[in-house]
């Protein structure tokens, strides 16, 4: 195995992904293809599969980032043009994997999309190398980081840790208006880790039972950000916007500045919050995004870096010029709302169990004591509003996501799981705890903690039709966290 340590730290410059949009011809030709990338100065190329736009070349295997606009239809071709083999240990005991079945397959979700059912990628519904599936997104939503990744059957962990994962940027005018960093001072920083083995190429654990290579989850040993490990960027003394997003499988990442800088947070997986939020601390969960503004304009010819626990990940590198103007912070970015908890016609109560063996290693994951193959249990009416509980009986942070809706967090409150376990109800231990503040704003991913009942409240605006819901640990959603729901008209 490689050590992630004794790798020199932020010898790469840091990558941008290629933009596309799909202008006027309207659909964009993204193709799923075998890369071998230097994700390290130090480390031979590393094998990936990535996704890129037919006929371009990427040497970083970064996925080009699509821009699209509000309420402006996105047309896509997702081509799968992967190898006949996986190189990565399939369990083909979990869900939707066998034998009978081609070894690849692969099916694409736009995460945070509001799309039909039949573009949304549903995990059953993927395709062979050699084939293609259109998908046609009308973005009637509002301006905010999307991302796309993998959701094939019983394979998106591995194929998403091979590399399948790119960012989507939703536009819209009310966010132009603000005036916040664009062009080059606004900057996509893609966050995950790896494992790698002595040559560089990545290395995913097996339990050590062959029949059963799944394990609950792990953390890579090697922090890569825009598919560099540990890179460094240059940046003017002046104020940048970043766009975070967790493409981690398992790891949540505890973020800071060096030097106890401070930095604010003007949106979360849904857009902007409501006015930006000075912060010192960012906890992203997989899959969550988080829009942030730095202030450059004071550390002129300096160096600093985003932390993450106490390693530094990313060296920002301020030229020595004369600091820009100050650019403004806006105090205000758009109205949101409060949902109010009345509002809700319906709630529904859903358990996070495991099911553990006689040392205490997990075995399975569950949504409301089922599996993902059992029937469907939730019809949420299409425009009704309805709270979801989950019921944290485990002893992990699950994030929760739900395909097609935008909600608020409600509450969490802590709630006596032994009681719970032992049919004797629903305890709380005390009052709803306080939401952190830069929960408030539009989610698509919500953290929920152990011994917490975590309650959203979401309106199914939309479509009708089967969409799911999962933990977003992909490890979880593999084996078997993840259920289908389906909006009825
Ligand atoms: Cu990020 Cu089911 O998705
Ligand atoms: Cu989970």
């Amino acid at each position: 195995m490689l050590h992630n340590l004794e790798l020199a730290p932020f010898v790469d410059p840091m990558p941008l992904p290629p933009v596309v949009s799909p202008g006027a011809q309207g659909r964009l030709y993204i193709a799923m293809h075998e890369v071998h990338a230097k994700l390290h100065r130090d480390v031979p190329p590393t094998r990936l599969w990535a996704y890129k736009t037919i006929g371009s070349i990427d040497q970083n295997g970064l996925a080009p980032i699509i821009e699209a606009r509000s309420g402006h239809a996105l047309q896509v071709e997702w081509i799968n043009q992967l190898p006949a083999h996986h190189f990565l240990p399939i369990d083909y005991s979990l869900h939707g994997c066998g034998h009978d079945i081609p070894e690849v397959r692969a099916c694409v979700h736009l995460h945070g999309s509001k799309t039909p059912p039949e573009s949304d990628g549903y995990p059953e519904d993927w395709y062979a190398p050699g084939k293609s599936r259109v998908c046609t997104y009308p973005l009637k939503q509002e301006a905010a980081t999307l991302w796309y990744h993998d959701h094939a059957m019983g394979l998106n962990r591995l194929n998403t840790y091979a590399g399948l994962f790119g960012m989507t940027i939703v536009r819209d005018e009310a966010e132009a208006a603000l005036g916040l960093p664009s062009g080059k001072y606004e900057v996509p920083l893609i966050l995950f880790d790896r494992n790698f083995t002595a040559d560089g190429q990545l290395f995913y654990p097996s339990s050590p039972d062959p029949e059963h290579p799944w394990v609950s989850e792990f953390e890579g040993d090697a922090i890569l950000i825009n598919n560099k490990i540990r890179p460094h960027f240059e940046v003017e003394p002046r104020l940048y916007r970043f766009r975070l997003l967790n493409t981690a499988n398992s790891r949540f990442f505890q973020l800071s500045l060096s030097n106890n800088h401070s930095f604010h947070q003007i949106g979360s997986d849904q857009g902007l919050l409501s006015a930006p939020l000075p912060m010192k601390h960012l906890l992203l969960a997989p899959a969550e995004r988080a829009d942030l503004l730095i202030d450059f304009s004071t550390l002129s010819g300096q160096k600093i870096h985003l932390v993450h626990g106490a390693l530094p990940i990313l060296e920002f590198r301020v030229g020595s010029g004369p600091s820009a103007v100050m650019h403004s912070i806006p105090s205000a970015l758009r109205p949101i709302e409060r949902i109010p908890a009345s509002h809700a016609t319906l709630t529904r109560t859903i358990t996070l169990d495991e099911a553990v063996d006689h040392i205490g290693n997990s075995m399975q994951m569950y949504l409301d004591k089922k599996r993902w193959h059992a029937p469907t249990t939730e019809f949420p009416k299409l425009g009704s509003t309805e709270i979801w509980e989950f019921v944290n009986l485990t002893d992990d942070v699950h994030p929760l996501h739900l395909h097609m809706v935008r909600f608020q967090v409600l509450d969490r409150r802590l709630f006596d799981v032994f009681a719970y376990r032992n049919n004797r109800g629903l305890h709380y231990l005390g009052a709803a705890l306080p939401l952190e503040p830069n929960e408030m704003g539009w989610k698509d991913v919500v953290q929920c903690p152990p011994e917490i009942v975590t309650r959203i409240i979401v309106t199914f605006d939309g479509y009708p039709g089967k969409y799911l819901y999962h933990c977003h640990v992909l490890e979880h959603e593999a084996n078997d966290m993840m259920r289908p729901f389906e909006v009825v008209a």
